[in-house]
Order: structure tokens, then sequence, then C-alpha cells
């Protein structure tokens, strides 16, 4: 942590290559709108909060980054020198030309504060008045292109749309990530002009005039350049996830998590896994989901907010959002746990079972094909086979109470509100809409008529 460090971060273009109602960098990756992985490179890095130039959408990004960041604004996107300047009114009250200035871009998600680490490093170690992160690629498309003279130092940076045909050949590339002495940066931004193919203050310029002006300028080259990876379209954003799904896995791999295989699962960035749980291929957890310790989640599983005990057992097809699944249960295959479902330990909910604002005491079974919502469930209850509770009667939410130990036949309709006492038995097929006294047994069923030979005189 360096209090010596200030750190900007560029975020005020829309992104117009996204076909976005939504400004880039609030568009999603595992989890997270991609600013906050930039945000969190900031925070590992600097003491300071950083400061973010907004302008496109600036309510929106404030709401999203809230006290995580000081902004900036900028009107009009004149350019990333110009957007840079926006910061000095912040940082130059408090002494910034004594400090260093590490410049990110807000679209740039997947660099690790290694990578940041070792440019800061050469940065003091070379006595350089800037240093940037630089990368090889096959394809330099639309980078800015690194010129360097025939000792191998860096001597400008030449956008792609004003480049030679020569400078479009040169593969190192630009990652837009710098480092100056703070002395050298605010004014030299002032004395910037906009005369090239784009109109535009461009803060590559600044490399030129900080060398001209006989500073030692230098660069270090990124060894993966997934890490300067630019979120500009749909398909860059889609690379973005499939790295950080990559890392997320390779966590928890790290962890003691068994994959049996990994490339096939989508799991968010914010999603925490015990040791020796197994997921199976074709699991997606999303959000604020945790799972425990020696669990197993079968292929088709699908977990949004989800909090999961030790040795739970989740089975194919499982849906399940906002629920709380205790020690040893076991769910599925093909239940859908909806909001406010609470399975206590050593529960079980078998297959096409849906449970809504259910609450289930410990050891309590729903196996079948049921529907239990609004319902508290004690203790050791047997639910059976195709039992349903009516909790609405086309106006409100009715409460269905099923105390410790009762047992519902199976077919069985609970009508809310409704309670089921203590130990009481519900005969299979019965409509029950009075309340079930502990110990009792309630019938509701029409009795049964036999129509001997009934059969064989039926006309044909
Ligand atoms: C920039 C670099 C290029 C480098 C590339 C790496 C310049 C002139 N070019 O090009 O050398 O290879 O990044 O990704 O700097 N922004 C603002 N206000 C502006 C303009 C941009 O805040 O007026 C922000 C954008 O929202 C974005 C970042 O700055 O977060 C980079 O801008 P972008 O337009 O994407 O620059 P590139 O053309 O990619
Ligand atoms: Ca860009």
């Amino acid at each position: 942590m360096n209090d010596n460090l200030e750190v900007i971060i560029l975020a005020a273009g829309l992104g117009t290559r996204m076909k976005s109602a939504t400004i880039k960098v609030l568009h999603r990756a595992a989890g997270r709108p991609i600013i906050d992985y930039v945000l969190d490179l900031a925070a590992d890095l600097s003491a300071n909060a950083p400061v973010m130039v907004i302008g496109h959408q600036r309510d929106k990004v404030q709401e999203a980054v809230g006290s995580r960041a000081r902004f900036a604004v900028q009107e009009q996107q004149n350019g990333t020198g110009h957007a840079v300047l926006q910061a000095a009114p912040v940082l130059e009250p408090d002494g910034v030309e004594k400090k260093r200035v590490l410049i990110l871009s807000g679209d740039v998600p997947l660099t690790t504060p290694e990578t940041l680490r070792r440019l800061l490093e050469e940065h003091e170690r070379s006595g350089n008045a800037l240093t940037l992160l630089t990368m090889k690629l096959a394809d330099p498309a639309m980078y800015g292109r690194i010129v360097r003279d025939a000792g191998g130092a860096v001597t400008r940076i030449v956008e792609a749309k004003d480049a030679s045909d020569d400078e479009k050949r040169i593969d190192e590339v630009n990652a837009g990530i710098y480092v100056f002495d703070g002395a050298h940066l605010f004014d030299n931004l002032r004395n910037l002009s906009p005369d090239n193919a784009q109109k535009e203050y461009y803060l590559t310029d600044l490399l030129a005039v900080v060398r001209d002006a006989g500073h030692r300028v230098g660069a270090v080259v990124v060894d993966d350049p997934v890490e300067a990876l630019g979120v500009n379209s749909r398909a860059d954003l889609a690379q973005v996830e499939i790295e950080i799904q990559r890392r997320v896995v390779t966590r928890l791999m790290a962890d003691g998590v068994t994959f049996r295989n990994p490339s096939t699962v989508v799991i968010d960035s914010t999603v925490t896994i015990g040791a020796d749980t197994v997921i199976y291929p074709f699991v997606t957890l999303e959000g604020n989901t945790r799972i425990g310790q020696d669990c197993v989640i079968e292929p088709g599983v699908h977990l949004v907010d989800v909090t999961i005990g030790n040795d739970v057992h989740i089975k194919t097809g499982t849906v399940a959002d906002n629920a709380i699944i205790e020690d040893q249960a076991a769910v599925g295959p093909y239940a859908h746990l909806r909001p406010g479902t609470k399975l206590g330990r050593k529960t079980k909910v078998g297959n096409f079972v849906e449970t809504k604002q259910a609450v289930f005491g410990e050891g309590a079974k729903a196996s079948h094909l049921s529907y239990i919502g609004d319902a508290e469930v004690g203790a050791n209850v047997n639910i059976g086979a195709g039992t349903i509770t009516c909790n609405y009667d086309g106006k409100n939410k009715n409460k269905t109470i099923i105390e410790d130990g009762a047992f519902i036949g199976s077919d069985s309709q609970l009508v809310a509100p409704v309670r089921i006492g203590r130990g009481a038995y519900v005969g299979a097929g019965s409509t029950i809409t009075k309340d079930v006294p502990a110990d009792a047994l309630a019938l509701s069923r029409t009795p049964q008529r036999v129509v001997e030979d009934w059969a064989k005189r039926k006309p044909r």
C-alpha cells in the first residue's frame, strides 16, 4: 500500500461499438460490472481513492461506484489527454507533483496487480518520468504503435489512425496504462494540441513531449496480452468473461474444489465454494452464492444467491434463487427452490418439487411432485407425493403450518390458511380446509364405491 501513488481511471467514453444503451464500464463480466475489477486494482495498489473521470451516464456510474472513487467530470470527450487533465483540480491541491500517478482505463479489467507492481518498480528503478505498459500482438489492429529508435529506446506512440504504412506494421502496442511522475503530467497536458486524424487531445503524445524535454521514458512489456485486453465490443466482453471464469476456476481448484469439466461451468467471481466439493459439468453459479465443503453439485444446476452448508447434494437440473440449504440436505433432481426457501439439516426435497417462502425443519421430506409455498414445515415432517399447498385464494397469499412429525398422505391439498398439528396424519387424497389437531387423523375423500361386474354389463 502506497499513499504516494494516485490513480486516475478513465471512464468518460460511452463505448459506441458495444451497441448498447448502457455505458461500457457498467457491462458485467462474471457477475460484476467491469469497472469493479479496475477499482479492485486501484484499491490494491494505493491507499488513496482513485480519481475517476466520468462523462457519459455519469449519474449511473457514480451510483454504481459510490465511495470507492473520487470523481472528475469530462463534459465532452475530447480525447484521453483531455480526460486525464480533468483530474487536475482534484489532485493538484494534494501536491501531486511530488507523487506518482498511475493511469488506468475503466474498460481494461484483466490487468493483474503483479503486472502493475512490476510497472511501478521499473519506473522507480530506471528513474523514469514516464513508464508505460506495452504488449506484442500478432494483429496490432487499432492500438497505438510503440516506436523505438535504433538503440531500442521508446521514442513516441503513434495512433493507428495517424500511422504510416511502415508504422502500422509495428507489433508492439500501447496497453493504455501509464505511470507518470506527477511533476510531468498536468502542465504538459495543458500544452497539448489536437492536430491529428481524430482532432483529439492524445495522452499518448506526452511520451515524446516528456522525452524531448530530456527526461527518461521507458516501457514494460506485459507477458500475456490478455492483461491489456480492452472491452470495446461484445466480442471483447465475452473474451473478458471467459478469462475471468478461467481465473475463478483456477483459484477454486487451488483451494480444493473438484471440477469434472471446468471449461463448461459458469461461475461468477463473487461465488465461494468450500474444499472437497465436486462440481459437475454445465453448472451455473451466480451472485452471492456460497457453497460449503464436501458438497456435490450435479449437471445443469443453476443457483443464484443461494447459501449451501456442508455435505449437501444438489442433483441434476435443480434451479434455486435466494434460498438457504443447510448441512446434509439433498435436493433434486429437477427441484425448483424459489426465494425465501430455507431447508434445514438433513432435509430432502426431491424431483419436481417447487418451494417458495417455505421453511423446512431438520429431517423434513418432500420427495416427489409437490408445491410447498408460504409454508412452515416442522422437523421430520413427511410430505407425500403430489401434495399441494393451496396458498393463493386469488387475492392473498395464505400460510400453511405443518408441525413437527406430521405425515401428509400423497395427493393431498392443504387449503391455506391451515395448520396441521404435531404428529397428525392426513390421509392420502384429502383436501384439508380446516386445522387438524395434534396426533389426529384427517381424511376428506369420498368413500370408495364398488359396482360388481360393471365391466361385463357395459354396452359395447
Ligand atoms: C487508447 C490509446 C491507444 C492505446 C489504447 C489501449 C490514446 C490516444 N490512444 O486508444 O494508444 O493503444 O487506448 O486500449 O490514448 N476516454 C475518456 N475521455 C475521452 C476519451 C477516452 O474518458 O475523451 C476513456 C474511455 O472511456 C476509455 C479510455 O479513455 O476508458 C480509452 O479511450 P479509447 O477511446 O477507448 O482509446 P483507444 O482509441 O482505445
Ligand atoms: Ca479502448
